[in-house]
């Protein structure tokens, strides 16, 4: 997809989910709404959902898409390094990413953009894979930063 179309079109869901997001305080309700929206409305979107720190472990919370590890083994892959680094990762090839989680072997290239509390603490990551390579850039890392700025946790 070209850069203007993906502006184009993750600032409509930016615009929806801010309607939507106002119906309730529930966190889960927000996070679940996100995902099935992102999920649904950008075609290179294979998984799509959210990793939460729990007593040191990664565990997954609401997701849409194939069936995904619940856990993931402490400080490997992308979801963890996302964590560790406390920044956005674009892994344009996971073959290419060492210690890459396969929960799911048809995915190619993935993104994961960690979520920070309000002193600043990671909480945890909204992870999305594709089937292609390369399906995520700035663009993506920008846009959906922003969507998850509509978000406290
Ligand atoms: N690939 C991730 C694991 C989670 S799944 O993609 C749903 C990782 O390496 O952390």
């Amino acid at each position: 997809m070209d850069t203007k179309k993906k502006i184009n079109r993750y600032t409509r869901i930016y615009h929806q989910l801010e309607e939507l997001l106002a119906d309730t305080n529930d966190r889960d309700a927000k996070l679940a709404t996100i995902a099935a929206v992102l999920h649904h409305k950008i075609e290179y979107y294979f998984w799509t959902g959210f990793y939460f720190l729990k007593d040191g472990e990664l565990i997954v919370k609401t997701y849409q898409g194939p069936l995904a590890c619940q856990v993931l083994e402490k400080n490997k892959g992308v979801c963890w390094a996302g964590i560790n680094q406390g920044k956005t990762i674009i892994v344009p090839d996971v073959h290419n990413f060492q210690g890459h989680i396969a929960c799911d072997s048809r995915s190619r290239s993935e993104i994961v953009i960690p979520f920070k509390d309000m002193n600043g603490s990671i909480t945890g990551v909204l992870d999305v894979d594709s089937k292609d390579l390369n399906s995520f850039d700035e663009t993506d890392a920008g846009c959906l930063e922003k969507i998850l700025g509509l978000v406290n946790v």
